[in-house]
Order: C-alpha cells, then sequence, then structure tokens
C-alpha cells in the first residue's frame, strides 16, 4: 500500500474550536443573568434589561457559540474524511474573521434595541448582508475540500454537514429580504401572515438544520471515533439523512397554531411535525447503537458519556416536539414555560452536550497533547451539566403545565378562574429551580475553559503534515 502525505489545515479548526467555548461561556452567561432577571425584576438595569438581553442570548448561544462549533467541527471532519487540506485557507479565515464580525456586530446592535423583530433573525439588514457573504465564502471552502478529496466515497457526516451549510444560507437568504429606510432600520418584504408563515418555515428549519443536521454531521464523525466502532448503520444514516431534510422542512406551521394561518397549513405542519419523530429516533438509534459491543467504554470515559447522553436528550425533544406539534396540546403549551423547557433539552441535552463532547475529543488533538490535561474534570463537568439541565427542563414542565392549565380554567359563569398574575406566583419558585440549573451548567462550562487552558499550555500548534496510507478511512 502506497502512502500519501497530507498536511491539514488545523489553524481555522483550533480558532473556531476556541472560540465556540468562549462564546458558549458568554452566551450562557447572558442566560444565567436573564434568568435572574426574572427571579429579581432590579436586575434590570438600564437598557440592559430581559427584552433586550433575551435576543442576545438567543443568537450568542445559536450563532456564535453553536456557529463555532459547526464550523470548527466541519472543517476538521471535511479534511479528514476527505484526506485533503481544506480548499483554500485563506477563504477559510476569511470565513473565521467574517463570523466573529458578525457576532460583535450583533453583540453590539441588540442591546441598543437595532432589531429587525424577527425571532432568530434579529439582526439589521447590512449584518445580514454580511452573514450571507460569509456564509457563501464557508460553503466555497466545504464544498471545495470535498471537490478536491483524495477518496471517492463522501462520509455522511458530510452529507449532513453539506445539507446544513445549503439550507441555511437559503433559509437566511429568503427570510432576510427586507427594505431598508435607514443603516439600522428595515422592513419585511413580506407583510401579514405571509410573513409570519416565512419567518416560522425559517425559524423552524433553524432548529432542522442550525441546531440538528449539522450536529447530527457531528455526531456521525465523534461518536464512531470516540467509540472506536464503525456507524451502527451505513444504510440507516443515508435513509435518515433524505427522510430528515425533506421532513423537516414542512414542519413550520406547527409554530402558527390557532393564528391567521389557513387551517389546512396549520393541519399539514402537524402531520410533517408526528412524521419526523421516524428519521428523527432513526438518527438516535443510529448513533447510540454505534457504541453496540462497546457499551463498557461508557462506565469511565467522560467525552462518550457526553456524546450518548446528548443522543438521548435528542431523542426526547424530538418525541417531546412532535407531541407539542398537535394542536390540542399546543393549546396547552403554547406561550407556556413548557416550550422554554423543550428548547433547552434540545439546546443545552442535545446541541451543548455534542458540542462539547466533540471539543473534549479535538482539544488534545489540535494542541499536540495526548489527552485533556484533566480527564477527571471532565467528568465533573459532565455530571455538573446535567444534573443542571435536569435542574433546568423538569421545573420548566412542571410551571410550564401548571400556566397552561391556569390560564384555560373558566369558573361555571364562563369567566377566568385565576388572574394571570396569580400563574406568574405559582411559576416563581420554578424560576428559581431554573436559574440554579443554569448557574450549574454555565459552572461546568468555566471548568471546561479552564481544562482547555491547561491542555492548550505548551503544546506544538504548527499544522503537523501527517501521514495518512491511501484509501485510510480517517
Ligand atoms: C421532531 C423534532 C421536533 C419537533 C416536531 C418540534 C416541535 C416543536 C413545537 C411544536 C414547538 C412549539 C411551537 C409553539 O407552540 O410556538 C417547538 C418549539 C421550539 N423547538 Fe422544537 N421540535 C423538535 C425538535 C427540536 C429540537 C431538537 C430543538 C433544539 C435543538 C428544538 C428547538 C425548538 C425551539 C428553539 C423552539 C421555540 C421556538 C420559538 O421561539 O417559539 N426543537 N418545537
Ligand atoms: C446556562 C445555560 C442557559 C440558561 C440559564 C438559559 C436561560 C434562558 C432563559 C431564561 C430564556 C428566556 C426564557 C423566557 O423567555 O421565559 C432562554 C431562552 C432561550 N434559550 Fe437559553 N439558556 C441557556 C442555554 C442555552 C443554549 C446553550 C441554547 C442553544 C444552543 C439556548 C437557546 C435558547 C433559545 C432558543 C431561547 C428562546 C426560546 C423561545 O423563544 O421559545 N439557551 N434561555
Amino acid at each position: 500500500m502506497s502512502e500519501t502525505q497530507s498536511a491539514y489545515n488545523y489553524k481555522v479548526v483550533r480558532q473556531f474550536t476556541v472560540m465556540a467555548v468562549v462564546w458558549g461561556i458568554v452566551g450562557m452567561l447572558v442566560g444565567v443573568i436573564i434568568a435572574a432577571q426574572l427571579v429579581w425584576p432590579d436586575l434590570n438595569i438600564g437598557f440592559l434589561h430581559f427584552g433586550r438581553l433575551r435576543p442576545l442570548h438567543t443568537n450568542a448561544v445559536i450563532f456564535a457559540f453553536g456557529g463555532c462549533a459547526l464550523m470548527g467541527t466541519s472543517f476538521y471532519v471535511v479534511q479528514r474524511t476527505c484526506h485533503t487540506r481544506i480548499f483554500c485557507d485563506k477563504l477559510a479565515a476569511f470565513t473565521f474573521w467574517g463570523w466573529q464580525l458578525v457576532i460583535v456586530l450583533a453583540a453590539i446592535t441588540l442591546p441598543l434595541g437595532i432589531t429587525s423583530g424577527k425571532e432568530y433573525a434579529e439582526l439589521e439588514w447590512p449584518i445580514d448582508i454580511l452573514i450571507a457573504v460569509v456564509w457563501v465564502s464557508y460553503a466555497i471552502v466545504f464544498f471545495g475540500t470535498i471537490f478536491k478529496r483524495k477518496v471517492s466515497h463522501i462520509y455522511v457526516a458530510n452529507w449532513f454537514y453539506g445539507g446544513f451549510i445549503l439550507a441555511v444560507a437559503l433559509l437566511h437568504i429568503v427570510n432576510s429580504v427586507a427594505i431598508p429606510v435607514s443603516l439600522t432600520k428595515s422592513y419585511s418584504a413580506y407583510a401579514g401572515v405571509q410573513d409570519a408563515m416565512i419567518q416560522w418555515w425559517y425559524g423552524h428549519n433553524a432548529v432542522g438544520f442550525f441546531l440538528t443536521a449539522g450536529f447530527l454531521g457531528m455526531m456521525y464523525y465523534f461518536v464512531p471515533k470516540q467509540a472506536e466502532r464503525p456507524v451502527y448503520s451505513y444504510r440507516l444514516s443515508v435513509v435518515h439523512f433524505w427522510a430528515l431534510i425533506f421532513t423537516y422542512m414542512w414542519a413550520g406551521p406547527h409554530h402558527l397554531h390557532y393564528t391567521a394561518l389557513p387551517d389546512w397549513t396549520q393541519s399539514l405542519g402537524m402531520i410533517f411535525s408526528l412524521i419526523l419523530l421516524a428519521p428523527s429516533w432513526g438518527g438516535m438509534i443510529n448513533g447510540i447503537m454505534t457504541l453496540s459491543g462497546a457499551w463498557h467504554k461508557l462506565r469511565d470515559d467522560p467525552i462518550l458519556k457526553f456524546l450518548i447522553t446528548s443522543l438521548s436528550f435528542y431523542g426526547m425533544s424530538t418525541f417531546e416536539g412532535p407531541m407539542m406539534s398537535i394542536k390540542t396540546v399546543n393549546a396547552l403549551s403554547h406561550y407556556t414555560d413548557w416550550t422554554i423547557g423543550h428548547v433547552h433539552s434540545g439546546a443545552l441535552g442535545w446541541v451543548a452536550m455534542i458540542s462539547i463532547g466533540s471539543i473534549y475529543y479535538l482539544l488534545p488533538r489540535l494542541f499536540g497533547k495526548p489527552e485533556m490535561h484533566s480527564v477527571k474534570l471532565i467528568t465533573v463537568h459532565f455530571w455538573v451539566s446535567t444534573i443542571g439541565i435536569v435542574l433546568y427542563i423538569a421545573s420548566m414542565w412542571i410551571s410550564g403545565v401548571m400556566q397552561g392549565l391556569m390560564w384555560r380554567t373558566v369558573n361555571s359563569d364562563g369567566t377566568l378562574a385565576y388572574s394571570f398574575v396569580e400563574s406568574v406566583k405559582v411559576s416563581y419558585p420554578f424560576w428559581g429551580i431554573r436559574l440554579m440549573g443554569g448557574v450549574l451548567f454555565l459552572s461546568g462550562m468555566l471548568i471546561m475553559a479552564y481544562n482547555m487552558a491547561k491542555t492548550m499550555a505548551g503544546g506544538k500548534i504548527e499544522d503537523a503534515p501527517v501521514l495518512l496510507p491511501a484509501g485510510h478511512h480517517a
């Protein structure tokens, strides 16, 4: 067997990976602050009030933390599995710096109240244009690397990353079409219920592609790697891919139940959401079953604990989501903390945990170390964050169901049995518990940052040439 020598660009992977941890801490700190503001309203100080900080939190955790984790891991995975260096170093560097600029601009404009008012697409039009440019450069680097691959096969993780990159480009461009009236203000090109439908087509697919498909790419690379087992079923992974991307596109109307959206559209969204359970669970099973024959590794490998627990939360939130999309269930859950619980079982349990596991896998490899500075601290991180998530989501379920039931209870004469403030009073202790869960999760991230800094210290950080036997699967 002949040997080919191939050097990878790890610099851009290192940059994104370190920034994922940094932005994770910033975004979650803002999450903790807004959770505290709900407990102690006096913490709403000046313009840094809940209304301004909430979108800062969602943008920071989804696009800064999640985005950096996705871009970093995808650049690593695409190089390793294509056995080739990244397509264009300069464009990859532009992608990194451009994305950081987007994040900084978001951190400045959102607290100032500069917003388009569309959830998860709040940034104003000049930043939207910058996002589109950076995203196109990301796509060119990623697909350019696929085109110059040295193996004929395209590993399934790249299908998921590729699907995520294409879909997000489409979603962002269509949903952001707007008429600018000044540098900091624009109005959507769509109006009324069409605007709402485009927004939630975008919003739900942001969940489906940004918060799911990209992270499934991570799952398909890092779970088999860390478990040292092949993917459970390659055939299932291909079915999983096509079924998932096809179905997600239709589920958006479940965000608009009981609105002016035509009734049949709402029902269609509900049915596609129910169908979505199947590909979602297919993916989860494929990930968890990859551990077949290696279950014992779960006992003392905290990285694997993160990866597999994330899949359990993925399964849980993708069971809960279809249930919440049923119109009668949604009549109870909508507007309540139940939605917030669902969001964070997906966001903390799935998105954050799979990223954390993958980053722990990457860090020693990127900084020329045999392993993380302290494996024990990874275990501590795992338990602290798991307890944090459980406190967060269990408290939100209880307060959410309570709120929903109180708001719909009527007296025999048809008047409401409870005033709104009564539902706030009973929710109050649960907001305290959520805050505790958030503080625990954030503490775990700080432990990770310490472990990361120690691992980075004194490491070799050049792009070391890597010897690969031809045909070897990285
Ligand atoms: C089969 C998969 C899923 C389905 C069918 C689903 C369904 C739903 C439904 C019905 C809602 C409530 C809509 C409302 O009442 O306004 C919702 C909200 C939400 N879900 Fe899911 N979900 C799924 C998976 C996930 C996952 C894995 C995540 C995160 C990683 C997630 C993140 C969200 C977010 C962020 C919201 C709140 C949107 C808002 O701002 O109103 N979902 N989902
Ligand atoms: C320390 C961790 C975190 C804390 C304490 C936290 C806290 C919060 C709070 C208090 C809210 C507002 C809830 C409300 O309006 O009643 C919120 C909303 C949200 N958070 Fe987090 N969060 C954390 C981590 C994350 C992460 C890692 C993600 C995503 C990857 C995320 C995604 C979201 C989203 C999408 C919403 C909006 C939900 C909706 O509109 O339905 N959060 N978070």
